[in-house]
């Protein structure tokens, strides 16, 4: 889909040769003397219209209003999830309607945050799945312009970010929705590669041969019950001087959990191919960086491989060597996630990042602690956890703190390793945490459990894209405010 921004005022706005006008009326609206606000001030005042966020109304062929259609939606008070609810109302519209272009006017001046709600939930909603269907439905929606009334620098610039961060998010969907055969650790490694065509990006694949020679001893115990070869993905992308620090994003890349031995359930273990999800967003978060040069660097970090049960799978009791010396007891073949992880947490350490920030699907029981709403937020330290909460707030990706005390830990105790892989279900997110937090011990630290936020099931069963664009926010936060802020070339 296609954005542009532009000023428009509702009297321009009527001259606008399009099918479709849509206007987004807040609770402040001032009728001025142009068609549009006479047509918006009656309804008004008739009441056929109210400014209560999603509240629609149509007119057609109106004198003065060359648009055949006008599309008349209320965004209360004009904050971001008000302006959320009323496009989200007015996709569903337009897809009925099998529109596919359209000019979005606000009515009145707007924020950043505003303008930033209504791209982003024009993309979500209009977002179609094509990779896997021999005839796919296309995306009706084609083109959308939007106006403002002063589209002055700071909304310019929240546009722009706005695009690539749904570029980002886009992306994310795309490989995360794709089947585990069409998304294999290969087959995620080429599309790693693919991203490193941009500039400022560069790539490095490690297969088995590296990776053990790394010594990943628990990330090759979890591929070795598959028939696919694993992947260890290095993405770069060096925005700023080479002496800056990178925050390093680790994204769990397990392309399906079948639980291994301890077997899953079937109902439902379809769903284990958004076991990627956070390896999704690590890729989707590059996207955007390819589009965007910002003056930052990061590192993306992607183990990708498969959890099967097999002749040669590990079983439960096994006990394997981490790069980092420990030695795990690995109880449940299922909490594998922490066991690719833990080896990229180590391998994290040679960057001397800033920060570290890991993105997993990792425990079912951070879906019981948050559902769907928000994110499990974990971090060792409280500027790096609201940096993360304030990226997620303004991108309406949302994220919760959740403790680290190391009584959490003792579920953890083994008495044939130094660490069990599973305690007990108790506290299920927040031991998975403790677990990965004994390998991120040389750096600031924090973990995203997005088992509830970075897929649907049911009817809409699909990706989210999240949470790129809490990632994307908080990596763009770390632009060097005063000294480089140029962006790269
Ligand atoms: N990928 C799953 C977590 C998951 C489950 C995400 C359901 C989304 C929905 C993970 O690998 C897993 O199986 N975790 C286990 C851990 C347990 C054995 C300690 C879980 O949550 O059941
Ligand atoms: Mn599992
Ligand atoms: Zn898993």
């Amino acid at each position: 889909m296609n954005f542009k921004l532009q000023t428009l005022s509702l009297a321009a706005a009527a001259k606008s040769s399009t099918d479709t006008l849509i206007v987004l009326i807040s609770k402040h609206f001032k009728a001025g003397k142009d068609p549009l606000s006479d047509l918006i001030g009656k309804a008004i005042k008739a009441k056929d219209l109210s400014a209560e966020a999603g509240k629609l109304l149509n007119a057609y062929a109106l004198p003065g209003v060359k648009a055949a259609k006008i599309l008349m939606v209320g965004i209360g008070e004009a904050r971001a999830a008000d302006v959320k609810t009323a496009v989200a109302a007015v996709a569903a519209h337009l897809k009925t309607a099998k529109t596919a272009n359209a000019v979005m006017v606000f009515s009145e001046a707007t924020t950043a945050e505003a303008l930033q709600s209504a791209v982003l939930t024009l993309a979500d909603s209009t977002y179609v799945y094509t990779s896997t269907k021999s005839n796919p439905v296309a995306r009706h929606l084609k083109q959308v312009d939007l106006g403002l009334v002063g589209a002055n620098a700071t909304l310019q610039h929240a546009f722009a970010t706005s695009i690539a961060m749904v570029q980002g998010i886009e992306f994310a969907k795309e490989w995360a929705n794709r089947p585990a055969n069409h998304a294999t650790p290969t087959l995620l490694a080429k599309a790693a590669q693919t991203l490193a065509k941009a500039s400022h990006i560069s790539c490095e694949v490690l297969g088995p041969k590296e990776v053990a020679k790394l010594g990943m001893g628990s990330f090759m115990a979890v591929a070795q019950g598959s028939a696919e070869p694993l992947r260890f993905i290095v993405l770069k992308y060096q925005g700023a001087a080479k002496t800056e620090a990178p925050t390093v994003l680790v994204g769990k890349g397990i392309t399906f959990d079948t639980g291994g031995i301890s077997l899953k359930p079937a109902p439902e273990m379809d769903e284990m191919k958004f076991d990627m999800g956070g390896a999704a967003s690590v890729l989707g978060v590059f996207k955007s960086l390819s589009i965007l040069k910002p003056a930052v660097n990061v590192v993306g970090l992607i183990p990708a491989c498969e959890n099967m049960p097999d002749g040669t799978a590990i079983k439960p009791g096994d006990v394997v060597t981490s790069m980092s010396g420990q030695t795990i007891e690995i109880l449940n073949t299922d909490a594998e996630g922490r066991l690719i992880l833990c080896d990229a947490l180590t391998y994290a350490e040679r960057f001397k990042p800033k920060a570290v920030i890991d993105i997993a699907t990792l425990t079912g029981a951070c879906v019981i602690a948050l559902g769907a709403v928000r994110s499990g937020l974990f971090a060792t330290e409280d500027a790096l956890a609201d940096a993360l909460q304030k990226a997620g707030d303004d991108a309406m990706d949302l994220c919760w703190r959740m403790p680290l005390d190391d009584e959490y830990a003792e579920a953890l105790k083994s008495n044939f390793a130094d660490v069990a892989n599973v305690g007990g279900r108790p506290g299920g997110a927040i031991i998975g945490a403790k677990f990965l937090h004994r390998f991120a011990q040389k750096y600031p630290w924090a973990h995203l459990d997005i088992a509830a936020t970075a897929w649907k099931g049911g009817a809409a069963k699909g990706a989210t894209g999240r949470p790129v664009g809490l990632l994307l926010n908080y990596v763009l936060s770390q632009e060097t405010t005063g000294k480089t802020k140029a962006r790269a070339k």
